[in-house]
């Protein structure tokens, strides 16, 4: 297995090939999804949800995703590590914008990073851009709307509003970002814009039509909380139950004298 970089992601698209991409937060979860050969590491400001049990991702600070990008990056041998701008690190100002994505790439070892929105953004991407740092881009259902947006709607679903989605997206292609996450679209619509890039989408509810797709890692490994996981998410493992029957037996062994035993002793 080889590196991964920015170019060979807009190769896959070229080739036909799709593009899977994982989030991770933790040195351990990078190593594991990095080895099983995930080519693009998203370090996700959903940590804020699925690792610090807040509601949203706005509470995410910009030293918290430094902290989970270094701890990825050091746990990662070849993904590409593409790390989330939190909310309030770019929408500020421009200027401010550019000094957070450095500091995910200079601090953080990011290779790349994402923010959300579409035209209001243009001028924002074109900065970092301009820096020569990769930007991924993110529309449709953005996290960090979710106040304006009423919740965790999909979005799209009018003719008029699919039309700004798809002036957003030939917009932030124009702009330079390498990729686009497509969030909680119609498969059809995330099918237009699909084929009206150049560069890959990476869908996420938003049907199979996109270049690539991205879970959450916690949702797909059944560690999320017990609430049940959107129609979208696909579990290919269910980690809790196995981390609930290990501990149980943990606690049984430690409680009746079981462990430590002869061969875990000095
Ligand atoms: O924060 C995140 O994990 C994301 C993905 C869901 C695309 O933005």
């Amino acid at each position: 297995m080889k590196k991964i970089t920015v170019p060979d992601i807009l190769k896959m698209k070229e080739a036909g090939q799709k593009v899977p991409v994982l989030t991770a937060y933790t040195y351990s979860m990078a190593r594991a999804i990095d080895s099983a050969g995930i080519p693009v590491i998203l370090v996700g400001d959903s940590v804020g949800m699925v690792e610090a049990g807040y509601d949203t991702t706005l509470p995410v600070t910009m030293e918290e995703m430094v902290y989970h990008t270094r701890s990825v990056v050091r746990g990662r041998t070849n993904a590409l590590v593409v790390s989330d701008m939190p909310f309030s690190s770019y929408q500020v100002s421009v200027t401010k914008a550019k000094k957070n994505a450095a500091r995910l790439v200079k601090e953080g070892g990011a290779e790349a990073v994402k923010l959300e929105g579409g035209k209001s953004r243009i001028e924002t991407v074109r900065a970092i851009v301009d820096m020569d740092l990769p930007v991924m881009g993110h529309i449709g259902l953005t996290p960090q709307s979710v106040h304006r947006m009423g919740g965790y709607r999909v979005q799209g679903r009018t003719r008029t509003e699919a039309e700004v989605f798809m002036e957003d997206a030939i917009a932030l292609q124009d702009a330079g970002v390498f990729s686009i996450v497509l969030e909680g679209i119609p498969a059809a619509l995330a099918g237009e814009i699909t084929a009206a890039l150049d560069i890959p989408t990476i869908g996420i509810g938003a049907g199979p039509h996109c270049d690539g797709q991205v879970l959450v890692v916690n949702d797909m490994l059944g560690l999320a909380s017990d609430l049940k996981p959107p129609k979208f998410v696909k579990r290919y493992a269910d980690l809790r139950a196995v981390i609930t029957k290990a501990v149980g037996e943990f606690i049984r062994e430690v409680e009746e004298g079981e462990f430590p035993d002869k061969e875990h002793s000095y």
